[in-house]
């Protein structure tokens, strides 16, 4: 568990306000900040955060928490991962969470770090001694300064050169860590040797791993990079992420490129918003740990073959990522060239203007499938429809998808319908999943959020709230529950409550609201939520079962409703429609 001491500092050193602000900009408004709700569709703003308490809050949709909650509610995450995320941005570390599952290896973890941190000094060192390396440096165009900047180093060519550091040569750690290998013998050597050093660092700025460069161009292989670790897993973590965040913020944009080289020399002539995946193929991982970075991320692989096919390798495996709100484009150089020589031949701006170029990814996917495809004869576009298909069933976002399916069915020579009928594709929804998925989200928030103070105060309980609580779903079945619960013992504290509710209810929702009681502000008027809460779910609900009737409804002017609960009747109305259906 992360200890309840360190959530306290950590949202003592965060600002709400910058949190909220940096994925939903805030006006300032009297003594708080307020912005249109991201949780629910709405035109005025009803929105607002508090610097004072910490809190955010909207009167529309109930959604209420701290900077934690801000970041799980619109990011999607999980506790522990806000909580890494939030840390992070402030420069703190998390203590170590499960002590169970790191009991076999929190010393190994630690000294992991250790060691690779020395050996990261020790090869930093090595390259001043070198003139061979930095000759080598130098031959490529490096400055010294971004040398430093990316702590390049250099292996000397011994076979035991990390035993002048380490005294403890001969340990777990150093062969865990990857810095040495054993031969058949059972003997030790340095793993790199005579090799330029990258150090791999994770979004703490801690090495983690290294890259290791020949310099004589007779050996091989041409880089030589660390093991996998516990500490380093290569579909993880991306090249020069830690040191490229601001830039990426900056730029609005992140590169990703092919090889250690790319990014540095990419710094070096100030580009410095470039990662690189570590000679693996791109995984949404990667695209997923940008994304929470950045909305845009440009692809610029080399211009050989070997690059054509990590370019569309990467395509295939960003998929299942995608959301309308990202823009993901792909640059192709010349052949002859990769980021690092397209640089420094023809400059940055020029390397600008062709990022600002970079095709974006349905038109890349068009492109590649119609690459040795002519369309022309009736087998040409059954081909074509095949290698599509599995494509478009990947893509959830529902914009792009629709994009794109519109373009196949017209070069397939077919009509959307004919399309349909032909292939197996998901049903997109017509407003965006987005928005979709936070109202529910907010919804069921709601839900328990009403249920907490219900349980707080089970002497309020009310018969009458059993009568518009309607539904089957696990969140109506615990708001019936609880309710139940409280009118039956309403002396009852809520801890006592809520061991008559484990059996009653869902146990994932019974867990998540275990979790929220135990944190419930204890500054809020529980009275006045409870109301608030009740009279927002008793309209949702109300709304709800009329939803059925929409159909019928939709063309009346609904005088009574103003244009908020018009807009959240139809998309509460599309919602158990498609339930239904
Ligand atoms: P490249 O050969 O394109 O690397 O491989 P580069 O960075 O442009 O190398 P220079 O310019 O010749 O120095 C791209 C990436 O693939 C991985 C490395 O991560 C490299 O940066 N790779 C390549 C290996 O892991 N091993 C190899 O032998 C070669
Ligand atoms: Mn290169």
């Amino acid at each position: 568990m992360i200890p309840e001491s360190f959530i306290q500092e950590l949202l003592n050193r965060v600002d709400i306000v910058d949190v909220v602000d940096r994925s939903v900009p805030l006006k300032k408004a009297g003594a708080n900040y307020s912005a249109c709700c991201p949780f629910h569709n709405e035109k005025s703003p009803s929105f607002t955060v508090s610097p004072t308490k910490q809190f955010y809050h909207c009167f529309g949709c109930g959604a209420h928490g701290t900077a934690i909650g801000f970041l799980m509610e619109y990011q999607g995450l999980s506790f522990v991962d806000a909580i890494h995320e939030l840390a992070k941005s402030v420069g703190m570390t998390v203590p170590r969470e499960s002590r169970e599952q790191e009991q076999s290896s929190p010393q190994v973890a630690d000294g992991l770090q250790e060691v690779l941190h020395q050996a990261a000094q020790f090869y930093k060192a090595e390259l001043k001694k070198s003139q061979r390396a930095i000759n080598y440096l130098k031959e490529r165009g490096l400055s010294g300064q971004v040398a430093a900047k990316f702590q390049i180093g250099y292996a000397p060519a011994g076979w035991q050169s990390l035993q002048g550091v380490f005294s403890h040569y001969e340990s777990e750690v150093m062969k865990v860590a990857g810095l040495v290998v054993e031969n058949e013998q059972g003997r030790r050597y340095d793993r790199f040797r005579d090799r330029i050093m990258f150090p791999i660092h994770d979004q703490k700025g801690q090495v983690i791993g290294f890259g290791g460069r020949v310099i004589d161009p007779e050996d091989t292989p041409k880089y030589y990079n660390s093991p996998e670790t516990p500490l380093f897993q290569k579909g993880h973590e991306l090249y020069g992420l830690f040191l490229a965040r601001r830039a990426i913020r900056d730029a609005g944009c992140a590169l990703v490129v092919e090889g250690y080289m790319d990014v540095v020399a990419l710094a070096q002539y100030g580009i410095e918003y470039a990662v690189a995946a570590l000679g693996t193929a791109t995984t949404p991982y990667h695209i997923t740990k940008l994304m929470r970075q950045t909305e845009s991320i440009v692809f610029c692989f080399d211009g050989d073959n070997a690059g054509r096919t990590a370019a569309w390798r990467a395509a295939m495996n960003a998929l299942p990522a995608l959301t309308d709100g990202l823009k993901l484009s792909f640059l192709f150089l010349p052949s002859e060239h990769d980021p690092d020589s397209y640089v420094r031949e023809f400059g940055k701006e020029k390397f600008e203007i062709e990022i600002k170029h970079a095709i974006p990814l349905s038109q890349y996917i068009l492109q590649h499938l119609s690459e040795h495809n002519a369309l022309q004869t009736q087998e040409d576009r059954v081909r074509f429809l095949n290698e599509a298909e599995p494509i478009m069933q990947q893509i959830n976002a529902p914009r792009s998808a629709m994009y794109l399916r519109k373009k196949v069915a017209e070069l397939a020579q077919l009509t959307s319908e004919e399309m349909h009928a032909l292939l197996k594709l998901p049903n997109l929804s017509r407003s965006p999943v987005q928005v979709k998925s936070k109202l529910s989200r907010t919804m069921t928030s709601l839900q328990k959020r009403f249920c907490i103070m219900q349980l707080m105060l089970p002497a309020m309980a009310n018969q009458a709230d059993l009568e518009w609580i309607s539904g089957e779903h696990d969140e109506d079945v615990l708001l019936r529950r609880t309710v139940e619960t409280c009118i039956a013992n309403p002396q009852s504290k809520p801890v006592v409550l809520l061991r008559v509710l484990e059996n009653k209810v869902p146990s994932h929702l019974f867990r998540e609201l275990e979790h929220e009681l135990s944190r419930i502000d204890e500054t809020l008027d529980l009275q006045v939520e409870l109301a608030g809460a009740r009279a927002q779910l008793q309209s949702i609900y109300l709304q709800r079962k009329s939803a059925t009737l929409l159909a019928q409804l939709s063309e009346k002017p609904l005088s009574a409703l103003t244009a908020e609960e018009v807009a959240l009747l139809k998309s509460v109305g599309n919602k158990s429609g498609q339930n239904k259906a």
